[in-house]
């Protein structure tokens, strides 16, 4: 065999280097340098050397973040140093004997306090050597735990290499997924008909512990890491030098952590996040509260379970009292009947809450919940309401138990439940409701992202027996829409409009808004790169789809059923023949060179006509890319309103700067 030339060695490291600084930038601080696209450029290049020179290919290569196949069981490890749990204090008082124990275990001496939000997912332990991460683990009883190196791997807010290598390091975190995520995976397990997670702990935990790393992959787990349990060749003083230390390092580390001279200051901080903690994209339970000195540490050591220098400040639940005025029954895209208890308005958790999810005639029986009964609702991961039990002593009786109906409600067909399934649903494949949702959902924002065509339009769409399935939507006139309730000539000419761009929308928007089961946005766009038209999707052999990364044999199936319907096929063809895009970009017969062609733009100050996604997009579409920062590399700059620094360092490096007009008009110019 030929050794591989030096140069490609090099390319790979660097494109490796480049490929993870950007993860780094998205991941870690929240401020993407490149689109996705670009992103996707590297990584396929990254990913031919590899498959072309095998030797090349290393085990932390980014390529390798969702590599290799489903394992068949899980491998039990010990922990190089215990991971421990933590003390709780529930209230001030508690905070103030934690204090006093702290300061007599240190005699008198002074005492400094790192504060930390708790957050609410579960506790991991990831190993570095010589700079690479090798292992992973839960926490498991505290001494083993559960090896899930290829999982924590597909979560991008770790870095598979350390900024700067050393011997050895074992870094501790929380890995969590956040209140938005946690939302959306519980509505598509409820529209599916699958059991729901508890809250973002189970949700984070459930996502982890899984033999196939696919699944773990489409979770869009994050993690904050906030201790050191062993390193070499480092001697860290403090607590809060310790999580300077793992930035440093290139980790993702919470920043609402706060440095106090004495528990009065923490007991401020504990008061300050009871409330906003509800602002947070995560949900959170408490406040940990670490001694700083790790000197002061080491002396006041641990018990069997706890460290001595730490405590748990533990909020409590936030709970409200109201009333179940109603119980509804939404069906879902799936057929799913998922039944809604309508409460009286009540605050909760930062919000008024009006609405809770019953989940299942299950639920309903067991916690025997009744219209008119006085209920306890709770928010699920600081976000999803749900009636937790009932008030007893306030049922005056008259109240009837709740029964499903054996009818949907929605077309009169019968309703299943099928074994082992805690979901009822509606047989009717054409039941008006799920194509309803099945409409809502394809003009939802992340799929076609139709402005002006939400819930209620297209409800009135439907009875006015204009749109039955979205390839209607495209056959639509102005004439019908003006016909509509409360739509004038402007906003009837806008929706046409907004229906006539959407046909040149991406392909991954297209394959996510057909409400595939399990194919969310991210396996959508991975879809469109990989196969290049739908078609080619449609056509796709199982063991292909199954062999995408991130798709995996469930994804796969489900893909493959949704096509095997007649029904199916053919609402794409109808939408093919009228004129959406079925084609990944650089799929693309014949397309022009675009005006931006190669092109790094950047974007800066506020744009009027557009959204920053919607500049972007038009860039991509023009064969630009989008970079967040100027440099020599930048080939032009459109600056909006008070544009601020990048304008003056465009103008200071001779870059071409124009204004949001100009951009306008060279986009019309490049259609
Ligand atoms: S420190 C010995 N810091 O809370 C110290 N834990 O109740 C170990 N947690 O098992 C933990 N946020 O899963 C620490 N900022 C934070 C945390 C945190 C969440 C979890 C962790 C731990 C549990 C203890």
């Amino acid at each position: 065999m030929m050794a591989t030339p030096e140069a490609v060695k090099n390319r790979a490291e660097e494109l490796r280097r480049e490929i993870e600084q950007h993860n780094y930038n998205y991941y870690v601080m929240d401020s993407p340098a490149i689109t996705d696209d670009s992103f996707d450029v590297l990584m396929r290049e990254l990913a031919s050397l590899e498959k072309s020179y095998p030797d090349v290919v290393a085990p932390d290569s980014p390529t390798m973040r969702v590599g290799g196949s489903p394992r068949e069981g899980f491998v039990t490890v010990s922990h190089l140093s215990p991971m421990l749990s933590l003390g709780n204090a529930f209230d001030e008082n508690e905070l103030r004997d934690f204090d006093r124990r702290v300061r007599q275990g240190t005699d008198n001496d002074e005492v400094e306090y790192v504060t930390e939000l708790k957050i609410d997912g579960l506790a991991v332990s990831v190993l570095y050597r010589d700079g690479s991460l090798v292992r992973a683990a839960t926490r498991g009883d505290g001494e083993n735990g559960e090896e899930i190196t290829p999982n924590i791997k597909t979560v991008r807010s770790v870095p598979l290499r350390l900024r700067e290598a050393v011997g050895l390091l074992e870094v501790r975190g929380e890995a969590y997924m956040s209140k938005e995520a946690f939302a959306a995976l519980n509505q598509s397990r409820e529209d599916t008909g699958d059991p729901l997670f508890a809250n973002p702990r189970n949700a984070a935990a459930g996502s982890l512990r899984q033999l196939d790393h696919t699944v773990t992959a489409s979770r869009q787990l994050s993690v904050f890491m906030y201790a050191v349990g062993s390193v070499e060749g480092t001697s860290l003083l403090t607590h809060q030098s310790v999580l300077e230390y793992l930035k440093r390092q290139g980790f993702r580390v919470n920043p609402h952590y706060r440095v106090f001279k004495d528990i009065e200051g923490v007991i401020g901080f504990c008061k300050e996040w009871q409330h906003s903690r509800f602002d947070l994209p995560y949900a959170t339970d408490g406040v940990v509260v670490k001694v700083n000195r790790l000197d002061q540490q080491v002396s006041l050591g641990a018990t069997m379970k706890s460290p001595r220098w730490a405590i748990a400040y533990k909020y409590p639940p936030e709970q409200a009292r109201t009333v179940v005025r109603d119980i509804i029954l939404r069906v879902g895209r799936t057929g799913v009947l998922t039944p809604t208890a309508i409460l009286k308005p009540v605050k909760l958790a930062g919000t008024t809450v009006t609405k809770a999810t019953l989940h299942n005639e299950d639920i309903i029986r067991d916690r025997d919940i009744r219209i008119g009964d006085t209920v306890l609702v709770q928010k699920a991961g600081d976000i999803i309401p749900e009636v937790l039990e009932v008030v007893r002593e306030e049922r005056k009786g008259g109240q009837e138990p709740f029964n499903m109906p054996s009818e949907c409600p929605e077309c009169q067909s019968q309703v299943i439940r099928l074994q082992g399934e805690a979901a009822v649903r509606c047989v009717n494949p054409n039941c008006p409701a799920r194509s309803r949702e099945g409409l809502i959902h394809f003009v939802s924002k992340g799929a076609m992202d139709i402005a002006g065509l939400g819930p209620a339009v297209v409800s009135q769409l439907i009875l006015a027996g204009l749109v039955k399935d979205p390839a209607d939507l495209y056959r639509l006139r102005k004439d019908q829409l003006v016909s509509l309730d409360r739509m004038g000539e402007k906003s009837a000419q806008n929706l046409i409009d907004a229906l006539e761009k959407s046909r040149q929308n991406p392909l991954h928007r297209l394959i996510f808004a057909l409400g595939i089961r399990h194919v969310g946005e991210r396996a959508a766009k991975i879809l469109d790169r990989k196969f290049g038209s739908l078609e080619n999707i449609i056509s796709a052999h199982p063991e292909d789809l199954v062999n995408t990364p991130e798709i995996g044999p469930r994804i796969a199936g489900s893909i493959t059923e949704f096509f095997s319907d007649p029904s199916n096929i053919k609402l794409v063809e109808r939408l093919g023949l009228l004129g959406l895009n079925m084609k990944s970009r650089e799929h693309r017969e014949g397309s022009a060179p675009g005006v931006l062609d190669g092109k790094t733009v950047v974007l800066t100050g506020g744009l009027k006509r557009f959204t920053r996604q919607e500049a972007q997009e038009l860039v991509e579409s023009l064969g630009g890319k989008v970079s967040s920062g100027v440099s020599k590399k930048t080939d032009l700059v459109v600056a909006g309103e008070d544009p601020g620094s990048k304008y003056d360092k465009a103008l200071k490096l001779g870059i071409r700067v124009i204004s949001e007009e100009d951009f306008t008009a060279l986009a019309e110019e490049g259609k």
